[in-house]
């Protein structure tokens, strides 16, 4: 057990004094049903299998949230939990066990208990001096973390609020380290077309123009092309240029495709180059039981981003930026502030400022700690386990779909990820990309499963993004054949 925190003398003295006026009876009206509140929210949250799995507000509904928008008078804690279930009935179920669109966020109950623990404690994960204790824990889970994806000792980083974030970090720590002051118009960064957008929003926001960012068309297998990177540089290079960024991607958003980071690599170190692999989604493979040599090359990167919100069961929000060599990260973001100096003070290797890692200054440590709740109560094998589902369940969606007739797989099975598309030979592509839009929006309104439409190849695909562990393989196989069923009685109805 561990040691209960100890009472502070001065203790009584303070508690003597009146502060402000009591928020006893206020709390008084939940402490009685706090248990039973929190077994509401587990079941209203977690309990979602016969919920709508979208439910989006309506013009009536939406009178009656702005009524609820304005604060007005006091009213009773129970009255305003009441308003707070109705609100937040209006969402779409992110962890819903058949809900496929975006990248859904399978949340665990228990990462949801860890943010409550943490968010209680409101502790501010700046530095040694605000909150040693989960510092030491989100230094060593980094750490651990970057062990895992193969990095070396030297590897760092911090916990953010998500992908974008991260990305920005990342470009930053590339520019810093890559442009000299005068060639920041002439510097360039390669990205492909599959690139999430915040990277090409993050060079934006940063002062880069159009015209310095090359977003080199994918091949076939929707993965950047080393041969075409190569060719770009060195064009570049000729022109007087200065190449300072490589943007790889480890899952993409749209087909979960992993972009062949070994010879990107080797590109970027020949040229000098940081090489940024965006795992925002796909880097949580890393822990798989039995899928991590898919994303073995993330070892290669100079950093990485990675999203636990998105693939390791966590709450938004909760995004990573791991550096290979952490000494960039304080290069780059180091703080200064004359009232910061008692935290200065104590800095030490162990329980680092992390104000000199990061954009933020006050930041929760309830990102690592919610992390960390969870790794340590379900445990590595489990969550590995979790993860090789998701694997599991894309590949069982890709099985039956080549099983049915008309139907096209756009991309195969990769990281969870599939797009598919129902195309049967009497209908123009015009037809078809109707048909499929129409499809989505009837196991919507059927509540079949949340399957959203992306475009794959200029076609518009219907995309499974499958990482619920509360979806059976055989529930997968039923929800693509209740698929090629309504897809059938909608292309009737076209062609009649
Ligand atoms: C590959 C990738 N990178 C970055 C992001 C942005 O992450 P966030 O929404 O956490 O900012 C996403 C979001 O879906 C993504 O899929």
């Amino acid at each position: 057990m561990p040691p209960h925190p100890t009472r502070h003398p001065q203790q009584r003295l303070f508690t003597m004094q009146v502060r402000m006026p009591s928020l006893q009876s206020e709390l008084d009206q939940v402490s009685s049903s706090l248990a039973s509140l929190v077994q509401r929210l587990l079941s209203t949250t977690q309990d979602v299998a016969d919920d709508p799995i979208i439910k989006v507000a309506q013009a009536s509904d939406v009178t009656t949230l702005k009524e609820m928008a304005a604060p007005g008078p006091a009213r009773s804690v129970d009255h305003v939990i009441e308003e707070a279930f109705a609100i937040f009935d209006h969402r779409m179920r992110v962890n819903h066990p058949r809900f496929m669109g975006f990248i859904p966020s399978p949340t665990s109950p228990i990462a949801w208990l860890g943010d409550c623990i943490a968010s209680a404690f409101n502790a501010l994960g700046a530095s040694k001096l605000q909150s040693s204790g989960p510092v030491v824990i989100e230094k060593t889970l980094i750490e651990w973390l970057a062990t895992k994806i193969g990095f070396p000792s030297t590897a760092g980083g911090i916990c953010v609020s998500g992908g974008s974030m991260a990305n920005l970090m990342s470009i930053i720590l590339a520019r810093d380290r890559g442009v000299r002051r005068g060639q920041e118009l002439r510097a360039v960064a390669y990205l492909s077309d599959q690139t999430h957008y915040s990277v090409a929003k993050a060079l934006r926001f940063l002062g880069f123009n159009k015209d310095q960012v090359r977003r080199l068309p994918a091949d076939e297998s929707f993965r950047l092309c080393p041969e075409r990177l190569k060719k770009a540089i060195e064009d570049d290079r000729e022109a007087g240029l200065v190449p300072f960024l490589v943007v790889a991607t480890c899952g993409t958003t749209n087909t979960g495709a992993v972009d062949p980071l070994e010879a990107i690599s080797e590109i970027c170190q020949q040229q000098n180059i940081w090489m940024h692999v965006d795992g925002a989604y796909g880097a949580s493979a890393a822990l798989s039981a039995s899928r991590a040599e898919a994303v073995s090359g993330l070892k290669y990167a100079d950093s990485v981003s990675w999203d636990a919100h998105k693939w390791l069961f966590q709450t938004y929000s909760c995004g990573l930026l791991l550096v290979k060599d952490k000494s960039y990260m304080v290069k780059s973001f180091a703080n200064e502030g004359d009232y910061l100096r008692d935290g200065v003070a104590i800095e030490d290797e162990d329980i680092p400022n992390f104000w000199n890692y990061s954009m933020e200054l006050t930041r929760p440590a309830s990102r690592a700690m919610k992390l960390w709740f969870t790794l340590r109560v379900l445990g590595v094998d489990r969550i590995g386990r979790m993860l090789d589902h998701g694997f599991d369940l894309a590949g069982r969606a890709e099985e039956e779909l080549r099983r049915l007739e008309d139907w096209e797989v756009t991309s195969a099975a990769s990281m969870a990820v599939v797009t598919f598309r129902y195309a049967p030979p009497n209908l123009t592509e015009t037809q078809r990309d109707e048909l499929n839009t129409a499809i989505s929006r009837s196991l919507i309104a059927s509540n079949t499963a949340g399957i959203l439409t992306t475009v794959v190849k200029g076609k518009v695909s219907l995309r499974i993004c499958a990482l619920s562990p509360h979806l059976s393989l055989d529930e997968m196989g039923g929800i693509v054949i209740e698929t090629d069923r309504l897809a059938k009685e909608l292309a009737r109805s076209i062609s009649s």
